[in-house]
């Protein structure tokens, strides 16, 4: 079968699912990771063919697909920050929007730095870590810091311990954050691990009543642990996370939390309320509410 036939189809079965690019450009990663394709090679040499051998191994991948299962569980990797995460069916896939708390924390780093008087390891709090990637992406970017990473899911900590940032750490001369199981909502045992100069979190913010919006390949197959809160107290995550860092946070200290767009006032009130007395609302590109910054 000749590639450019195998992307089309494969990509127009994809359609009740993904609108056309999207389906498209998923078909042309599937093609990349099994075959070394690029997204190109069928328009510059469209005589290219698909091994035989390769036929049995992709149709598994696109039934996989055809049952809306995302392209990053199908293949078990995704990029985030510019690294290369393993995922599974245990943790959220990391998105592109929670890059954004991840480089406003690399910023306020480097200005904590500068205005440090005696030098010291920079440490670093991550609430709900899913697969690690805040945890590892500051872990890297941040060479000598000392990062700690929570969830309450067993599962999804292996995961994020098993990433294979090995011979980046070694090059950067970084530390591998240390993955521990926590519950974030028992406020009674906040453990009692120093101050942090940072501290990020992506909690879980989608409302249960969010759902009918959401699509397929994200409702049926993603953790709905890491995901949804109830309607009647969807800042729950958010007045946890304040507690944590009313304890936590050094003087002088910053979080960094992503947050449901459709909350973001009620999110920053969460923070003042809680007594810390600098907090703002951070905006993505399309001018939606997407993080919000603490400090005192
Ligand atoms: C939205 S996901 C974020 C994962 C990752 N930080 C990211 O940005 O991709 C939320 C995470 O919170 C974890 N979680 C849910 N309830 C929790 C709790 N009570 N305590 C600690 N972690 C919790 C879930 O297991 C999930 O990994």
């Amino acid at each position: 079968m000749l590639l450019k036939d195998f992307i089309s189809e494969s990509s127009s079965a994809l359609l009740d699912i993904y609108p056309a690019e999207e389906a498209r450009a998923i078909v042309l990663m599937v093609c990349e990771a099994v075959l070394g394709t690029k997204s190109y090679t069928h328009i510059i040499e469209p005589a290219t063919e698909v091994p035989q051998s390769r036929i049995s191994e992709l149709g598994g991948l696109m039934d996989r697909l055809r049952a809306a299962e995302p392209v990053q569980y199908v293949l078990g990797h995704t990029v985030f920050h510019g690294l290369e995460f393993k995922v599974t069916h245990d943790v959220l896939i990391p998105r592109p929007e929670t890059e954004e708390i991840v480089e406003a924390a690399i910023a306020t780093a480097g200005r904590l730095a500068a205005a440090q008087v005696e030098a010291r390891p920079l440490r670093v709090l991550d609430l709900c870590t899913g697969s690690g990637c805040i945890a590892w992406s500051l872990a890297l970017a941040l060479p000598g810091s000392e990062v700690v990473a929570v969830d309450i899911s067993d599962s999804a900590l292996e995961v994020a311990r098993g990433q294979e940032f090995g011979s980046l750490l070694s090059e950067r001369s970084a530390r591998a954050p240390e993955f521990v199981h926590a519950d974030v909502l028992d406020l009674d045992h906040v453990p009692q691990w120093g101050s942090f100069d940072l501290i990020l979190s992506n909690p879980p913010y989608v409302m249960d009543s969010q759902k009918p919006d959401m699509r397929r390949n994200v409702l049926e197959h993603e953790p709905a642990l890491a995901l949804f809160v109830p309607d009647d107290d969807p800042l729950i995550f958010y007045r946890a996370v304040a507690a944590w860092a009313r304890q936590l946070l050094a003087p002088g200290g910053v979080g960094f939390v992503e947050i449901n767009d459709l909350l973001g006032t009620g999110t920053e009130d969460v923070f003042k309320a809680a007594g810390f007395t600098h907090t703002s609302i951070l905006r993505d590109f399309a001018q939606r509410d997407r993080a919000v910054s603490f400090s005192r």
